[in-house]
């Protein structure tokens, strides 16, 4: 079977191609050594991620281009730094990697974002190509372009802004995800549901207990549709410069305090964004902005996806310290996004007093 263009990320004048398929990363290893070429390739990933994603993705490779041996990152998000990078340029070099040669990042996030980041910067650039086998990086990370590394002061603080050549989805990877990983992921899903896919929240609702026995046909179905939507957003809003790509933050604001209040161990991403979303849905409401239908339909949506949506176990002060140095602040007043309704979300500055009110509210601090 030929495996076809599912999208393209359409960036001005350059273009990429987005394909997705199922159970056959052999074809698409083919594939992608067809379209991007290069003298050889070199496979970054994890020990954590089965072996067999890489021997039949590299099997395909091996069919158009050379293939060199693996290379291999520590798992966990306390690997993605600058120290992990380095040690990556060291293997390269002694491997001899040049720049006619390329790498492909297969696995979740933080290969994507650690592998983009030493492409780009490597020789001062070499091309590389996304593999994406975390629900997260398959819906989100993998698409965009946005590249880097964790400092101890802070997550993504050193990075770039470099385009993979093309991105390229297997969903039956999900199949072996964990549990908690791959329902991490269905928070961004319905991020999607609510910043604008018209009728993709309602087809969630229906398909719920399909998506959450993962059945292959409707995670395909789902995944086109959320990396579908987040490349032509990033297509209008490259460098996230025109208040476009912004949008993409809902829920972010507040589930971003959340992790950083739980020291990036108690919560995983998804499950502080799903948190995130309640909150950003309830102040919307609290401030007559969000229509009164939308947060009962995507608590209900969330907690069948087996996300948290309650209030966390984190102080406010915690939350005002992570928020007070959040990127967004201006005027000394949050640019927070709100939902009006399902499918149209909008930046509100807001005030500290008004966030800390209807925090008390619902934790009951
Ligand atoms: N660049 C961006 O635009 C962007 C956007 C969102 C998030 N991110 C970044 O993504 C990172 C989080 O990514 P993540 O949630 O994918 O975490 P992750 O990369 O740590 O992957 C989670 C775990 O799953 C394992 N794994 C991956 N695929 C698997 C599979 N198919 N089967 C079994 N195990 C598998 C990994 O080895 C790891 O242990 C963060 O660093 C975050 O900053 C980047
Ligand atoms: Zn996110």
């Amino acid at each position: 079977m030929v495996i076809k263009v599912e999208k393209w990320v359409r960036l001005g004048e350059r273009s990429y191609p987005l394909y997705v398929t199922c159970g056959d990363l052999d074809r698409l290893g083919e594939t992608m050594a067809q379209f991007v070429r290069v003298s050889r390739w070199v496979v970054v990933t994890q020990r954590s991620i089965p072996p067999s994603f890489r021997r039949s993705f590299e099997k395909g490779l091996k069919r158009k281009a050379k293939v060199l041996a693996p290379l291999y990152i520590p798992n966990g998000e306390r690997f993605k730094t600058v120290q992990t990078a380095s040690r990556l340029y060291g293997q390269l070099a002694k491997a001899r990697v040049e720049r006619g040669d390329g790498l492909v990042a297969l696995g979740g996030g933080v290969v994507g974002d650690l592998t983009g980041f030493v492409a780009s910067t490597y020789l001062r650039g070499v091309p590389y190509v996304q593999i994406p086998t975390t629900l997260l990086a398959q819906v989100d990370s993998s698409i965009g372009g946005k590249t880097g590394v964790d400092l101890p002061v802070g997550k993504n603080l050193v990075g770039t802004f470099a385009q993979p050549r093309a991105v390229g989805i297997d969903v039956a990877a999900l199949l072996s995800l964990p549990e908690r990983e791959f329902r991490s992921g269905l928070a961004e899903v319905v991020k999607y549901g609510v910043i604008g896919e018209l009728g993709f929240l309602g087809w969630l609702e229906a398909h719920r207990r399909e998506i959450v026995r993962r059945d292959l046909s409707k995670l395909r179905h789902m995944v086109e549709v959320c990396a579908g939507f987040k490349s032509r957003v990033v297509g209008l809003d490259e460098r996230e410069t025109k208040g476009i790509r912004s949008i993409l933050n809902f829920g972010h604001t507040l589930g971003h305090a959340m992790e950083v209040a739980g020291g990036y161990q108690r919560y995983r991403h998804g499950e502080a964004i799903s948190m995130g979303m309640i909150f950003a849905l309830r102040l919307g409401e609290a401030l007559g902005i969000t229509s009164r239908a939308t947060l009962p339909r995507v608590s209900l949506l969330l907690k069948g996806f087996g996300l948290p949506i309650d209030p966390p176990r984190v102080s406010w002060s915690a939350i005002e310290r992570a928020l007070r140095l959040d990127k967004k602040i201006r005027d000394g007043k949050l640019r927070m996004l709100l939902a009006k309704r399902v499918g149209e979300v909008k930046v509100i500055p807001i005030s500290f007093s008004s966030v800390r009110k209807e925090w008390n509210f619902w934790t009951g601090e």
